[in-house]
């Protein structure tokens, strides 16, 4: 049963939703750039428009508030405070996250804020290359600093950075990377930068833990769990190996201060571990998370591989057409592991294997590791959806990921597990990270396409009026 209590909404990211992009002193962040060049290349959305929250948000926070919700997460845009990434505060910027939590706190709403979910601004990846420099790590301080002494009294729940694992894997996509980094001879700072990020990481956990008194805090990661292909030994030593570098190298971290050991021999020996200086790892130790947060899409599988051959990450399981089965390979570290598809799972259209008792795998095995709290802040179904010509959205199979992916959740708590919260991806339609806006996540449909944002009219999904049963049932009704 889910407690009573239990924090149901959904999530958003700022530059996903908010548009208003060079508006009320905002600057670019990476994203405005990146998502230029996306749409560019392959057609898809800019972020200037994205889903128009920042115009629209008494609207979004009235429908969350009539679907029920009892928290919504959503992230700040550093930009929006900082224009220039430091330096004096963007007043109207610091306005609008007063005037959204004080909105969302009257539709008792409680807001679960990220710090930062990829959107670096501008300014500092021109000053000094963004997060390819320590530099970054002061600046994040002075940023996160001020958002718990603004914010503190209003915001009990933070989480920190978004995805590091996945800003590892997918990194061109997440952070500004300059083109002549991309020819697979500088992965190191790949891991470079998730070192400064787990700096950054443990800096604002300290911080909330000083300046919030009632304040948990702990990071949003990616997360997949991982099956072996077979059940022959060396597959699943691959999957553990696997599971060393892409999760546990970063919930050791969290919980435990310290780089989990197999990972970084692993990285030591391929040249990929990153510059650790004095004090690092003391200060990593001291920055303990409350709970971990887990965005939870989809399960992996992995398998052995031949000793010889070379490191593929970049490219690697990226689907951009929408097209079942148009991927551009899988994530290769030659004698340690391969990725490779389930063949026992269905997928999305974009190849992401779904998995709803993957969801109970993840729970259990990460309660049973670091007996944390955990939180759901993502998980949802990318699909296509059509509006008909009377304006609804018939989106069942939304439905069905979502109810399976609870039930999921709920045998996890059934057998003990703690978790606190359901947010899935996401509240809204919004701009996909990796496919502009025809891939649609949102139980709030957003009337535009991903070259012309229109008005961005908003219109309950199927899915809405299904979850705000759920919701008001605590799960006992998900028919
Ligand atoms: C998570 C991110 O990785 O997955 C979100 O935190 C993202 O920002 C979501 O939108 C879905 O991925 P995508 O690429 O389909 O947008």
């Amino acid at each position: 049963m889910f407690p009573k209590g239990f924090l149901w909404g959904a999530s958003t990211s700022a530059y996903q939703v908010e548009g208003a992009a060079y508006e009320d002193g905002k600057k670019a962040s990476q994203q405005d750039i990146i998502n230029k060049d996306s749409f560019q290349k392959y057609g898809f959305a800019t972020a200037d428009v994205a889903s128009d929250e920042y115009h629209h948000y008494k609207e979004d926070v009235a429908l969350m508030k009539e679907c029920g919700f009892s928290s919504y997460r959503f992230s700040i845009a550093w930009a929006r405070i900082f224009p220039d990434g430091n330096g004096e505060p963007n007043p109207k910027g610091v306005q609008y996250y007063h005037n959204l939590i004080h909105e969302l706190k009257a539709a008792g709403i409680e807001p679960i804020v990220t710090m930062y979910h990829y959107d670096c601004p501008w300014a500092l990846v021109e000053k000094y290359g963004g997060w390819l420099n320590r530099q970054i790590v002061d600046d994040f301080a002075k940023y996160a600093e001020f958002l718990v002494k603004e914010y503190g009294k209003e915001v009990r729940i933070w989480t920190t950075i978004n995805e590091q694992s996945i800003i590892v894997q997918y990194w061109t996509q997440k952070c500004y990377i300059p083109e002549e980094l991309l020819d697979g001879n500088h992965n190191q700072l790949r891991y470079q930068i998730n070192h400064y990020m787990n700096l950054c990481h443990a800096i604002a956990c300290n911080l909330v833990h000083t300046y919030v008194p009632d304040g948990i805090v702990g990071a949003a990661l990616g997360y997949s769990c991982i099956y072996p292909l077979t059940s022959r030994p060396e597959d699943c030593m691959a999957m553990q190996n696997a599971q060393a570098l892409r999760n546990d190298y970063y919930t050791d971290i969290y919980f435990k201060g310290i780089y989990n050991k197999a990972a970084d021999t692993y990285l030591k020996e391929h040249g990929l571990a990153p510059v650790i200086e004095n004090g690092d790892m003391d200060l990593i130790a001291s920055g303990t998370s409350d709970f971990l947060a887990l965005n939870y899409y989809a399960s992996e599988c992995a398998k052995a591989c031949p000793a010889d051959g070379k490191i593929q990450i970049q490219w690697s399981g990226v689907n951009r057409s929408g097209k079942k089965g148009d991927i551009s390979g899988f994530e290769t570290h030659p004698g340690f592991y391969q990725m490779c598809k389930n063949p026992n799972l269905d997928t999305t259209d974009w190849d992401w294997a779904i998995d709803p008792t993957g969801m109970e795998y993840m729970l259990r095995d990460l309660y049973n590791r670091y007996n944390k709290p955990l939180m759901i802040t993502e998980n949802g179904l990318g699909a296509y959806d059509t509006l008909t010509e009377d304006g609804k959205i018939h989106d069942s199979y939304r439905i069905d990921y979502l109810r399976e992916h609870i039930r999921a959740m709920k045998r996890a708590i059934d057998k003990g597990v703690e978790v606190i919260s359901y947010n899935p991806w996401s509240a809204i339609d919004l701009l996909s990270t990796s496919n502009g806006v025809k891939k649609r996540y949102g139980l709030i449909y957003v009337d535009r396409t991903d070259d012309d944002p229109k008005n961005c009219a908003r219109i309950r999904k199927d899915s809405f009026y299904w979850y705000k049963k759920v919701i008001a049932s605590n799960a006992e009704d998900l028919t």
